[in-house]
């Protein structure tokens, strides 16, 4: 790591977890936690939990956790350096200046390489769209009307013809082939071996939300297949986590963001002053879209093609944003194509007027299924009508729901009396057979708990109870000592626990950063607040506790006896751990 422990330490405990977590999330005080809408994945109901006492958070929908840190590295996408200098500027700490010799530079998180060589990478697609050969490229640009200002904002480059020329420039910079392939931009083939991904196309880099680039998609110059190529998912480049031109959406204080189709549609609208415009990237719009747009606005206006496969991915978007709980419009670019051509020929002011008047997504959706009718037919009026009611029941509120009736009702020209009648008949129907088989999906439903998967539970509700109370050691030390704990990662958040309980000074949120991994943190922070099932008497809390303690210590000592070559040492402690839990195991409590 780059600073000392001590600083870390100071950061950290200068920056409390429940203060930082509230200024992205609203957060609600419930018993000994903070409890919200998880920020890293989609829910209405809050699985998101932060303990103040002990300084971390953890969701039991998704399992992301950790410590403030770990916090701010995952919401802005940070690494661990910059989240500690993010949070030691919020307290107004002073950071030691740091040398980066090369030991450290080579211990710098993969990751960190990874967002290094697409920078600069892009700083060389960049360079050769200026250079000599980059003018095809230059040519191409300005003849879709673009200027420099706008490619400059952009980042917008140029891959040369060559196929490896980016990748000796890389190698120039002292990068490995493994990590140069990791990082998406290369072809590998045993027999020709590396080669650039991106040849003779103009590119564009794709940043994250803090304008670093993690990506590219290229197009080709002229006609040619694929038109766009993308760079493939890595470990920094999540397709369904990341939109086109976020980073700059999100800052245009306009509280809306215009969803469009693609990359040359975003830098149309920026450059007509629609800096709120962004776009998914060649992929389908996915809930991990929602809940990234939620962090900062609730308002979503969509610019997608006017043509039919537009049309298509509108309503199946309508839903996925109305499930993240954003409200939906969607702009009419008739008789244009899309958000380009249309900024071409009738310029920003219409523009705006279509977004003044954008229709909402409901009634976009009525309107839509009404062209599959013929109305004068009275079989397909009722079929119409029976699906209008059908769409109703997407509102869970009553007042909600009646307000979408009363206004479909009467744009649509349909008899309020019996569209209630009928949204009443066909809610009767999903109480009795949807109820049922609900679409709840739960993490760890996807996979069979194994013995092994009961064994960990039953050492993280352990855990857990020693960190809400703390009281609990003095007991439980009688009868389980690290070694019950048989994962690496168990063992050591165990040892480090006891050692803090021992000294009087547990810190939860120290012990989680003494693992470096994201991936890590979160499995300590999720054992630090695994489930505790509703306890109401002081005498169920001490029989559960006595239960834990048993699975805990049985679970050991069944690892332990199937384990080969046993010394005997290990022989006498086995038969010392099984005389005493047939003790624990006619005590009332431990
Ligand atoms: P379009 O084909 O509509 O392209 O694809 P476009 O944005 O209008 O681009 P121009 O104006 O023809 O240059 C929309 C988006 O779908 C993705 C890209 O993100 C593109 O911007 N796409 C399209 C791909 O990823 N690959 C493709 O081959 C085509
Ligand atoms: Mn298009």
């Amino acid at each position: 790591m780059y600073y000392p422990d001590e600083i870390i330490d100071e950061v950290r405990s200068r920056n409390d977890i429940v203060d930082i977590i509230s200024g992205y999330v609203q957060l609600k005080k419930r018993g000994n936690n903070y409890v919200g809408l998880c920020p890293f994945h989609n829910e209405k109901t809050g699985s998101f939990s932060v303990n103040q006492n002990g300084q971390f958070y953890h969701c039991f929908g998704c399992g992301k956790g950790g410590n403030v840190i770990t916090f701010v590295r995952e919401y802005e996408n940070y690494s661990f350096v910059e989240a500690v200098k993010f949070l030691a500027d919020k307290a107004g700490i002073k950071l030691p200046e740091v040398e980066y010799s090369e030991e450290m530079k080579q211990k710098a998180s993969r990751k960190q390489q990874l967002m290094e060589i697409n920078k600069e990478a892009a700083k060389y697609f960049y360079y050769q769209l200026r250079s000599n050969p980059g003018k095809l490229g230059l040519d191409y640009f300005r003849k879709r009307e673009l200027d420099d200002e706008t490619m400059k904002n952009f980042g917008l480059g140029y891959s040369l013809q060559y196929t490896d020329d980016l990748y000796k420039y890389l190698r120039s910079k002292d990068y490995s082939d493994k990590i140069l392939i990791d990082s998406g931009l290369f072809n590998f083939n045993e027999r020709y071996g590396m080669s650039d991904r991106f040849i003779n196309r103009v590119m564009f880099p794709i940043t994250d939300i803090n304008h670093k680039v993690i990506a590219f998609g290229g197009r080709v110059l002229g006609a040619g297949e694929p038109k766009y190529l993308n760079s493939p998912e890595t470990d920094i480049f999540s397709k369904s986590n990341n939109l086109y031109a976020l980073d700059k959406a999100r800052m245009s204080r306009k509280d809306q963001i215009i969803l469009c189709e693609g990359y040359m549609d975003v830098i149309a609208m920026h450059k007509a002053g629609f800096t709120q415009a962004a776009a998914s990237l060649g992929t389908a719009f996915t809930s991990g879209h929602a809940v990234l747009i939620r962090r900062y606005t609730k308002n979503v206006l969509l610019a997608y093609d006017s043509d039919g496969a537009g049309v298509k991915a509108a309503l199946r978007n309508i839903g996925i944003l109305r499930e993240a709980g954003l409200g939906c419009k969607v702009i009419n670019l008739e008789p244009y194509k899309d958000p380009d051509e249309f900024i071409k020929n009738l310029g920003a002011e219409e523009f705006q007027k279509r977004i003044d008047e954008a229709e909402n997504g409901f009634m976009f959706e009525v309107r839509k299924a009404k062209e599959q009718y013929n109305l004068q037919d009275p079989d397909e009026l009722t079929r119409y009508h029976n699906e209008v009611a059908k769409k109703l029941l997407v509102f869970s509120e009553d007042m909600e729901r009646d307000n979408y009736l009363d206004a479909v009702c009467r744009t649509f020209s349909i008899p309020k009396d019996s569209m209630k009648k009928l949204v009443y008949k066909h809610s009767q129907n999903i109480v009795t057979t949807d109820a049922a088989s609900s679409p709840v999906v739960l993490r760890s439903g996807t996979k069979k708990m194994t013995a092994e998967d009961g064994i960990k539970k039953s050492q993280r509700l352990l855990l857990t109870y020693l960190i809400e109370d703390n009281s609990l050691y003095n007991k439980v030390k009688e009868y389980i000592s690290v070694d019950d704990f048989v994962d690496e990662l168990y063992k050591k958040v165990a040892g480090l626990m006891f050692q803090g309980l021992e000294n009087n000074n547990l810190n939860p949120a120290a012990i989680i950063d003494s693992f470096e991994d994201v991936e890590e943190q979160r499995c300590v922070a999720e054992i630090f607040n695994t489930k505790l099932e509703a306890i109401e008497t002081e005498e169920e809390s001490e029989k559960a506790l006595k239960d834990v303690v048993i699975a805990v210590k049985s679970g050991s000592i069944a690892y332990y006896t199937g384990a080969p070559n046993k010394d005997i040492t290990i022989v006498n402690q086995l038969l010392k751990s099984k005389k005493e839990l047939e003790i624990l195991k006619t005590k009332a409590k431990l």
